[in-house]
């Protein structure tokens, strides 16, 4: 008896949490972003589409962007005027976080890092749930098939604020490191937005990319989101395989 009722009380409460609507806001720079304008062309819309019809999915990343301009240009007032709006219809409202191809180029990781912890506390404060995201890697290798990667110490400081933080995290730079040095210089170019752009994504990029970061946060916050599958693309994904 007290174990079907507890049973009763578990299933009940696992219809709920899994039947919680679910919002997701993205925050980031060209990488994220949606990728109809030059110079952009991010995994977000990838992700989007990843996500069962109806689920609102409002890409407010921006090419350019670093913490610091991503505030000061106005972006971050959209992302949190977002937030704010689904919040307000009693959503679960979950904003991803990814920056660092730009913050690179002007200072060092830990001003990044102080800018993204004021964002993780701000979003909190919203009553939706911050989530990092490291850096998609840049296409560029070297003449023995590595990736030649610069970004690393900008994906540290984001696991470390993660870590400080307490959020969850999503590893987007070892995974898909590790995806494009499995598939190679050739496959891994295919997914380029233009053929010598090793930032931006073509729209085959986009799928491969946002059904990577689909996978992991579905894997973070496991039973709890609207992910729908795509069995062969994720077993092409951590198998090693291109599937363009
Ligand atoms: C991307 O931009 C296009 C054109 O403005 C828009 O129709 C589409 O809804 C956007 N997608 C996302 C996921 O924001
Ligand atoms: C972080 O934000 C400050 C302003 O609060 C800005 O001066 C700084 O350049 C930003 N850092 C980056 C890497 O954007
Ligand atoms: C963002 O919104 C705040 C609060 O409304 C305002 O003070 C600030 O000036 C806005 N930032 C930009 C860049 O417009
Ligand atoms: C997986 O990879 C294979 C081999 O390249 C390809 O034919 C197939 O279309 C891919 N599947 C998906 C869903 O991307
Ligand atoms: C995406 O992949 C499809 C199937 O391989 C191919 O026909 C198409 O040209 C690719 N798109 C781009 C932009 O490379």
């Amino acid at each position: 008896m007290g174990f079907s009722l507890g049973f009763v009380t578990f299933a009940a409460l696992v219809l709920a949490v899994s039947a919680a609507p679910t919002s997701f806001v993205l925050i980031g720079d060209s990488t994220t972003a949606n990728g109809t304008t030059p110079n952009s062309g991010g995994w977000g819309n990838g992700f989007c589409a990843s996500l069962a019809s109806g689920t609102p999915c409002i890409n407010t990343a921006h090419n350019g962007a670093t913490t610091g301009s991503f505030v000061a240009d106005g972006f971050w007032n959209i992302s949190l005027a977002a937030i704010r709006g689904e919040v307000a219809k009693g959503r679960r409202t979950l904003a991803t976080i990814q920056f660092g191809h730009n913050d690179q180029k002007i200072a060092p990781p830990e001003s990044m890092g102080t800018n993204m912890t004021a964002m993780v506390q701000t979003i909190r404060a919203l009553g939706a749930e911050p989530v990092l995201v490291t850096s998609l890697t840049r296409r560029s290798f070297t003449s023995d098939g590595k990736i030649s990667d610069a970004l690393g110490p900008w994906a540290d400081e984001t696991i470390l604020i993660s870590q400080q933080q307490n959020t969850h995290l999503l590893d987007l730079h070892a995974n898909s490191i590790a995806y494009c040095e499995a598939i190679g210089p050739d496959a891994a170019h295919r997914l380029n937005r233009l053929p010598d752009d090793n930032t931006h994504l073509n729209v085959n990029g986009t799928i491969v990319f946002g059904r990577m970061v689909a996978d992991l946060i579905k894997a973070s916050f496991p039973s709890q989101l609207p992910v729908i599958p795509n069995a062969q693309l994720s077993f092409n994904i951590t198998h090693g395989i291109a599937s363009f």
